[in-house]
């Protein structure tokens, strides 16, 4: 949809080490509290683009709280960076995602009454139901990825489904990281290096995300084999007092300073 290929891939993304994906959809709550035409997620998008960003990640809800159909076409239509499209394992999400064509189409569990994605999908108990859209997703040219948490059972079931890609759910430790339990967010992050350690091993490539903020990203971003990042609640949020441009490039100067090494905690 974006017209993204490999090539432009490379050709936009001159530090392959660790991307980041800006997800706008939190700029579409915003606009949706009063039903009108602003803040506008694409505008929020060009802004991502010349901010930094490697690519523009968008959900599309069942019930269309935030980002709705529209939004998704313009992104394609407007949009150069590649898209990558979260969805529910749903034949009208699967319709939705075959038309449009997005580069990277991110597999998330989705349930009406939770606030977020709370939880990885369960690749492993949902085998049978997921096989169907991973296949049809990648044979349509989208990169799929599976949501998940960071568990060896997970990264198995991602393997055995031809998914190439796991994104590694960082909720629960930016969660421990938000309450100052430091106990709690070591030991998940002890979890997350080892998935995408084995991971790496068996071939995935291996994307992380949620929750993440200024001070929790570092120890994310120094993991070696994560290759993207998919963060958005906190940089629109953080956009309400340094603009969405600034929390964009703040974001990217701490991964790019976790990867050199030189983060706190890297
Ligand atoms: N990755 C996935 C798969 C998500 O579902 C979300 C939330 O939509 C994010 C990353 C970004 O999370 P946050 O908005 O908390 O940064």
């Amino acid at each position: 949809m974006s017209g993204a290929t490999n090539d432009n891939i490379l050709r936009l993304d001159p530090r392959p080490s660790l991307r980041l994906g800006v997800n706008i959809d939190h700029v579409a709550t915003i606009r949706n509290a009063r039903g009108g035409d602003y803040p506008d997620p694409v505008k929020a998008a060009h802004i991502a683009a010349k901010a930094g960003a490697d690519g523009i990640t968008a959900h599309l809800r069942e019930d269309r709280r935030h980002i709705t159909d529209r939004d998704v076409e313009r992104l394609g239509q407007e949009i150069d960076l590649p898209l990558n499209f979260e969805m529910a394992a749903t034949e009208e999400m699967l319709a939705i995602a075959l038309k449009a064509a997005p580069h990277a189409a991110c597999i998330v569990p989705e349930k009406r009454e939770e606030r977020t994605t709370e939880g990885g999908l369960d690749a492993a108990g949902q085998h049978n139901h997921l096989a169907h859209f991973v296949r049809a997703l990648k044979d349509n040219g989208s990169r799929v990825s599976l949501f998940i948490e960071p568990s060896t059972a997970q990264i198995e079931a991602a393997l055995s489904l031809g998914a190439p890609v796991v994104e590694l759910h960082t909720g629960a430790y930016a969660e421990a990281c938000n309450e100052g339990n430091a106990d709690e967010a070591a030991s998940i992050l002890e979890d997350l290096r080892a998935a995408a350690a084995f991971g790496t091993r068996e071939g995935l490539e291996i994307h992380a995300g949620h929750g993440l903020t200024f001070d929790s990203v570092t120890p994310i971003a120094a993991i070696g084999e994560i290759c993207e990042l998919n963060i958005g609640h906190f940089l629109v949020s953080e956009a309400i007092f340094i603009g969405f441009h600034e929390a964009i490039t703040k974001m990217r100067a701490l991964m790019v300073a976790a990867r050199s090494g030189s983060g706190r905690g890297a």
